[in-house]
């Protein structure tokens, strides 16, 4: 080997965790799927429980001060669905228009109460009107992308199962949408957790297949708390500066540790270990990719050194591995902690629900350690969907 840095050794099968260069053993079969054991949270410990309010009232004029609630998730009513039984009540306009102007003046509403970096997850359905569909969910996309917003998602909740439907010349409807929308590009987003949590480590896409809960008698929840909690799991910081109002972000760092498993990785492993390769050499493969280790110009930080180097390290690496090297860009990841802005004292993240109904959304949020806010016109309304 000729680069210009002094290699440590890799033992056999135990690969080093970079962050704290500390050997270890991972026997994979021991770890659950999910590997609930390496989402570690940012320290809530010294806060209050997370609390609830319910505000009675309408969610296109909530209460609340600018810039305070972290996280949007809700369902409104759904066009010419259901009478609520009064006279401010969304969903009975004359027009799917009237309906989408009346969702928009909401939007209107909760970006005002939103921080810079909160975003909203409206789940939607569609209305057949005179034998069609009438797009309900295509035109609150069209019309808030017309008001500045960004549509970063439209997620289909695909049901397990449904309510017979009595028309014979057309499919049972069998999904809804959630859709995920955001005032700014930066919101806050923390994709490893959730991935970890419903993807096993891969992204794990925009099909949420989810049946209704089962508990709810005979007042079904128009959705399931697993809705709401894969959207507070991705988009609700569990903490907050109460100074600058900037969420606690997780920190990941790459590891060498593959899944020996994959009998792919545990070839590179074996190969890595015979051929002499080091951890300078791994973290070079993973800081140029996958698509041509000798070509990197810039590089990721972690491995402290120019990019020369970590070439010719990652062209050492890729003649020794062959078409295994590319094993070593897929290492497991792992959380070694939470950002800190460095201002004292910090709240818990914020969820609201403006259509509350029931308040499957605050039950939630609750259980995830968030605070929680719900609006309606009628809250706990026997009757929702
Ligand atoms: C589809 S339900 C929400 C169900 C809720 N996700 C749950 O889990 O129970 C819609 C709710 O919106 C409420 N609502 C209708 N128009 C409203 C308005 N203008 N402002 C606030 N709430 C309203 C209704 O009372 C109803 O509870």
């Amino acid at each position: 080997m000729t680069a210009d840095v002094e290699p440590s050794r890799l033992e056999p099968q135990v690969l080093p965790l970079f962050a704290d260069r500390t050997p270890r053993v991972v026997d994979l079969d021991q770890v659950p799927a999910g590997d609930a054991a390496e989402v570690p949270k940012p320290d809530t410990s010294g806060l209050p429980a997370p609390t609830q309010r319910v505000i009675v009232g309408d969610a296109r004029k909530i209460d609340l001060p600018d810039a305070s609630v972290d996280l949007v998730v809700t369902s409104p009513p759904y066009w010419k669905k259901r009478d609520y039984g009064h006279a401010n009540q969304i969903g009975l306009e004359d027009t799917p228009q009237g309906f989408v102007s009346a969702i928009m003046d909401c939007l209107e509403e909760w970006r005002r109460l939103l921080r810079p970096t909160g975003s909203v997850f409206l789940n939607v359905g569609d209305t057949y009107h005179k034998r069609s569909l009438m797009g309900i969910p295509g035109r609150i996309e069209a019309a808030a992308m017309d008001a500045g917003w960004l549509i970063r998602n439209r997620i289909i909740w695909a049901k397990e199962k449904g309510m017979p439907e009595p028309a014979k010349n057309r499919l049972a409807n069998r999904h809804e949408y959630i859709i995920h929308l955001s005032p700014r590009p930066n919101y806050y987003y923390d994709l490893f957790g959730y991935s970890i949590e419903y993807g096993n480590g891969a992204n794990p896409g925009d099909v949420w297949t989810m049946g209704l809960d089962r508990n709810m008698g005979a007042h079904l929840a128009p959705y399931p708390r697993e809705l709401a909690r894969r959207a507070i799991v991705l988009a609700c910081p569990p903490a907050v500066c109460t100074t600058c109002g900037v969420p606690s972000e997780r920190i990941v760092a790459r590891t060498a540790q593959l899944d020996p498993r994959r009998p792919q990785a545990k070839r590179a492993m074996q190969l890595a270990v015979e051929k002499g390769l080091t951890e300078a050499h791994i973290a070079a493969i993973q800081a140029t990719g996958v698509s041509d280790a000798g070509k990197a110009l810039s590089f990721q930080t972690g491995t402290g050194r120019n990019s020369k180097s970590v070439q010719t390290l990652a062209k050492e690496a890729k003649d020794a591995l062959g078409g295994y090297f590319r094993e070593f860009t897929f290492a497991k990841k792992v959380t070694t902690g939470w950002t800190d802005c460095g201002h004292e004292g910090r709240t818990r993240g914020v969820v609201l629900d403006p259509f509350m109904g029931t308040g499957t959304t605050l039950q939630v949020a609750l259980q995830t350690g968030r605070d929680a806010i719900g609006v309606d016109l009628n809250p706990l309304a026997p009757e929702v969907g």
